[in-house]
């Protein structure tokens, strides 16, 4: 027996999704069936497919009480719409089922850990008292996927809420408790990171763990991680897994003040993704980021050892997983959450997307981020074309124009090979524009000198209040730059220099507007190879 709200949520979600044309729809990254999407929740492989739930609020294209919206998907491209899995409908999480993750248990049934908001406990701000609850598939799932039928229905635990805030730390603040990220160690036994603020203004914000014998009976261990150093309020939704033999803890920090050492390009304000990478003592629960010599003697960058995930201007709440291959993939919300809300109420009847998942791998201890080598099989329409130049008048490409592209691009200057590293450039600035028409365009520029990338949507359809350009220092190469840009309908995710930075982007230029125009000042040299995405591979 499903709730009334549950039943309600997948009649509205059926009726009205089906009003949703496919244009209205990105090609290949995934968007809510209906109305409004947030976080990716418990992103997973099991029964034969990836599973993917996502914040959802299925009746307007604004934030509201939050569900969990369902898509599966054979290759992390294509994905198929599950009915809602979840409604806020109990005493423990009417006021939203928040974010969490997922889990297959030894007897085959999948198991989410999710975080529920009490719509009667309310502090004087308006907050809602905030718990963790369970969820489990009513039956196992097998390999072949026979049991992931939409009759396997999860079920919110009898036991619920298994951690409250008596389950706190001293300090730690029971509104502002969420997002668990759970994991199953070598003995058997279950852990999960939890984000939390505490309220003493030294600490600021704790990733608190916690354990389980059997997913269900948790206790609080210990505080994982804490920042004193206040770089922001709530280090939202937690990611703690390993790559190599090293540990990375990624989370998604509200509110961040701190300032690069050479002028915000790094973490600018607001709300940031950030990771470290570091050693995990598994015996003694004690998780050590490392930081270079270099990073060590800077007194003036708080944060050194402290990376952005991706520095574009819409990434957020990433969660990462393990592929049955042993990759560790990841995929975040493509949208800045404090711009979410500003589009007008019936302007869209879906709104937000999901990133392309990442395969994730490190070198020098940095995070490389690479689109899943899956959406290769949607390519269709290679064109490439070595040696274009470029200089002050725009240019465009005859074969090169459209909105839904895979671009892999080389800029280096003219008469020099990728590897000079002469401080001397053939051309002072580089200027890509791509969803452009006479009057918009979404705009991508490169500083050889200076070795900034900016990308600059202000002339791209966007409400005035939000934020319209980003820079970035990027690895000094002698005026040459690696590139692959994804681009589907209203999105661009730029790859830079082989996957050690990414910047993700949207913007709402006209779907007409699918000119790509070049433009160097001196004279600049591309290589290019594009291919078209096809929905239907
Ligand atoms: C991050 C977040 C999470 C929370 C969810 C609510 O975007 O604020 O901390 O669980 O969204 O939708």
């Amino acid at each position: 027996m499903i709730s009334k709200e549950l039943a309600a949520a997948r009649e509205y979600e059926k009726r009205k999704s089906a009003e949703v044309t496919e244009e209205e729809r990105p090609v290949y990254h995934l968007s809510p069936l209906i109305g409004w999407l947030n976080d990716p929740n418990g992103f997973s492989y099991y029964g034969g497919k990836y599973h993917l739930f996502y914040q959802y609020h299925p009746y307007s294209s604004h934030w509201g009480p939050m569900h969990w919206g369902h898509a599966v998907s054979d290759d992390l491209v294509r994905w198929e719409y599950r009915q809602a899995a979840m409604a806020p409908d109990t005493d423990y999480d009417g006021a939203g089922c928040f974010s969490g993750s997922a889990i297959t248990m030894p007897d085959g049934r999948q198991l989410l850990m999710y975080t529920g908001c009490d719509p009667e406990n309310l502090d004087p701000d308006g907050r809602w008292r905030q718990t963790q609850c369970i969820a489990v598939s009513e039956k196992p799932v097998t390999d072949d996927g026979a049991e992931m039928d939409e009759t396997n229905e999860f079920i919110k635990y009898e036991g619920n809420p298994v951690l409250t805030g008596a389950d706190l730390p001293s300090g730690g603040d029971p509104y502002e408790f969420r997002d668990p990220y759970i994991w199953r160690t070598k003995d058997g036994s279950y852990r999960s990171i939890i984000a939390n603020a505490n309220r003493d203004e030294s600490k600021a914000t704790q990733l608190c763990l916690y354990s389980s014998p059997d997913g269900f009976e948790w206790k609080f261990d210990k505080v994982l991680f804490e920042d004193s150093r206040h770089v922001g309020l709530m280090w939202e939704c937690p990611n703690f897994f390993s790559i190599d033999d090293r540990q990375i803890l990624i989370a998604s920090p509200m509110d961040m003040e701190v300032e690069d050492a050479e002028g915000s390009i790094r973490f600018p304000k607001g709300n940031n993704v950030c990771y470290m990478v570091g050693d995990y003592d598994e015996a003694e629960e004690v998780f050590t980021p490392h930081q270079s010599a270099a990073q060590e003697k800077s007194e003036k960058d708080p944060v050194a050892s402290y990376h952005p995930v991706d520095c574009g201007l819409d990434f957020y709440a990433p969660q990462v997983m393990t592929a049955p291959d042993g990759r560790r993939i990841m995929i975040g919300w493509m949208q800045d959450p404090s711009m979410g809300n500003l589009h007008g109420e019936d302007e869209f009847r879906i709104f937000c997307q999901m990133t392309v998942p990442r395969e994730l791998t490190l070198r020098n201890e940095r995070l490389i981020q690479r689109p899943v080598r899956e959406l290769e099989s949607y390519w269709s329409g290679r064109v490439r074309l070595a040696s274009i130049e470029t200089g002050p008048d725009e240019r465009s490409i005859e074969e090169i124009y459209g909105r839904t592209l895979d671009i892999e691009l080389e800029l280096r200057p003219a008469e020099q090979t990728a590897e000079d590293e002469s401080e001397e450039c053939s051309y002072s600035s580089f200027s890509m524009k791509f969803a452009a028409d006479d009057e918009h365009c979404c705009e991508l520029i490169y500083d050889p000198q200076r070795s900034i990338l900016t990308i600059d949507r202000s002339r791209s359809g966007q409400n005035d209040e939000m934020t319209k350009r980003r820079s970035i220092r990027v690895r000094r190469r002698g005026g040459s730059l690696d590139l692959r840009i994804l681009l589907d309908r209203w999105s661009a995710e730029i790859f830079i220099n082989g996957g050690e930075q990414v910047m993700s982007v949207t913007y709402y230029t006209p779907i007409e507007a699918d000119r790509i125009t070049f433009r160097s000042e001196g004279k600049a040299v591309l290589d290019i190879s594009s291919h078209k995405i096809a929905a239907d591979a």
